[in-house]
């Protein structure tokens, strides 16, 4: 069976919305109940990603560290973005173990080298290893060294596209707080239509409605989901994890939300 990419996104794991670190307990207990019912079903290789939401976005937009580090002030916000991207983890962490899943935490910026807030390596060895007894890697976003200006943002989104591409996966699915990708941010305007499916067909009428998010979110959004997913060259899907039992139904295979077909350049 080949691999699936989980990401949950910030605006499930944490209130987005909050103007300090606050992580959302109630959806954290329904995603990691969903997660689990579909793995026992399934027992499919997964690799499971969470977003930042209020924790680690807020501190970057308000330091600048996704720019680089210009300033002493800077690397100490570098090293409290990493802070709270741990400490959201071990909160998704223990949700995920309470639900009896072989969950393992891997830090990224650990092990990543980034160039102008690309990443350009990072050893996949051990998650292959760890894949391949049985564990569920969890990966998260988070600040990295960065060759060219000493740190930028490594975002869930990218390692999505990064590990799906280079570990073969079978698709990369994006559990957010809306629908799907519509005619316009949902957020903005109620009356956006869903746009079922992305293939070569559409993609650059696509691109017009993607916007980046209203909340705070440095790493650009849906605009940041959707590229990322196309120069993997991986298929994708974006469905709304708040809507209780679609996480299930995403990992049984149901095309829920809207599909993205791989789109050659
Ligand atoms: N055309 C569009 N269709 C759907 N959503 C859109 C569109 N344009 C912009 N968006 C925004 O994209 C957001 C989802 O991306 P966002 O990066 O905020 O989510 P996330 O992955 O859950 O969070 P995080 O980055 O913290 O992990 C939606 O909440 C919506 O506001
Ligand atoms: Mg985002």
């Amino acid at each position: 069976m080949k691999l699936v990419i989980l990401k949950i996104g910030g605006s499930v794991v944490t209130n987005k919305f909050s103007k300090k670190p606050r992580a959302s307990f109630k959806n954290l207990r329904i995603v990691s109940k969903e997660i689990a019912s579909a793995y026992n079903l399934k027992k499919m290789p997964l690799l499971l990603i969470h977003g930042a939401g209020s924790f680690g976005h807020l501190i970057v937009k308000k330091t600048g560290i996704d720019k680089g580090i210009k300033n002493i002030k800077q690397l100490k916000a570098f090293a409290e973005t990493q802070r709270l991207q741990n400490k959201l983890n071990l909160i998704v962490m223990q949700f995920l173990i309470s639900e009896n899943l072989p969950v393992i935490s891997y830090q990224a910026s650990a092990g990543a080298v980034m160039r102008s807030g690309r990443l350009v390596q990072m050893d996949i060895s051990t998650l292959k290893g760890l894949l391949e007894i049985g564990m569920i890697p969890v990966l998260y976003g988070v600040p990295a060294y960065d060759e060219n200006q000493k740190c930028s943002i490594l975002s869930g989104d990218q390692i999505a596209g990064f590990l799906a591409k280079k570990l073969n996966a079978k698709i990369i699915m994006h559990g957010t707080d809306v629908g799907g990708v519509f005619t316009e941010d949902p957020h903005l305007d109620p009356s956006a239509t869903l746009i079922p499916e992305i293939n070569s067909k559409n993609i650059d009428q696509v691109k017009k409605y993607l916007r980046g998010p209203i909340q705070v979110d440095v790493t650009g959004g849906m605009i940041g989901k959707i590229s990322e997913i196309i120069k993997s060259g991986v298929r994708g899907q974006v469905f709304n994890a708040l809507n209780p039992g679609n996480i299930h139904k995403a990992l049984n295979g149901e095309k829920i939300g809207t599909t993205i077909e791989v789109i050659k350049n």
